[in-house]
């Protein structure tokens, strides 16, 4: 890893990042979500209708994936959806969801490739801001990527 991590040009070739493609399936992407939390195996039956069911809102809805080159497996995603929102002048808020890099290849900068290519498409977007949740460990992570703590995190799960 040592001479890639040395070499942005070569980095930058080998780790491609890009929208979700319904052949990402088999590249691994259910196991890299399977990282960050709870995943059952999802059957491509499944996986294609959601696909296609968030295919339907276009740009409000973006999951990115970077895909390693070397290995043709996904290395990292991250997804971020746009909320439209009466308050601000009709305005649109950023909620980025969900990012991942595959544990094998964590510190070489793909978190935050995900994480910013995820903010520059809530600016695009036309949003006034993006926001996420995180743990305590993860804190200096977003700092890095530009974000700051804000208030605190409520939930109430149903199952
Ligand atoms: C959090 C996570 C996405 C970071 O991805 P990564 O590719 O390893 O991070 P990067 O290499 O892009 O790190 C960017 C910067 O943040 C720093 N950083 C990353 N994780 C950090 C941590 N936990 N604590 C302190 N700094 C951290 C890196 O050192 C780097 O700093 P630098 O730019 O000064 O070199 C990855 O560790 C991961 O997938 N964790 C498990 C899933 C998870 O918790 N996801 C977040 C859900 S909210």
């Amino acid at each position: 890893m040592g001479d890639i991590l040395g070499n942005g040009s070569v980095e930058q070739e080998r780790f491609q990042i890009r929208r979700l493609e319904v052949s990402d399936k088999s590249k691994g992407f259910i196991e890299i979500l399977q990282q960050l939390t709870v995943c059952d195996s999802v059957s491509d039956q499944q996986f294609e209708e959601r696909y296609q069911e968030l295919a339907k809102l276009g740009d409000d809805h973006l999951i990115c994936v970077i895909e390693d080159s070397q290995t043709g497996k996904i290395a990292a995603t991250g997804s971020v959806f746009i909320e439209k929102k009466f308050i601000r002048s009709c305005g649109k808020v950023g909620h980025i969801e969900d990012v991942v890099v595959d544990s094998s290849i964590r510190g070489m900068q793909l978190g935050k490739k995900v994480v910013e290519f995820l903010t520059d498409h809530a600016r695009s977007m036309g949003c006034y801001k993006v926001i996420l949740d995180c743990s305590e460990a993860n804190k200096p992570f977003y700092e890095k990527c530009g974000y700051k703590q804000k208030e605190v995190q409520m939930v109430k799960y149903f199952i």
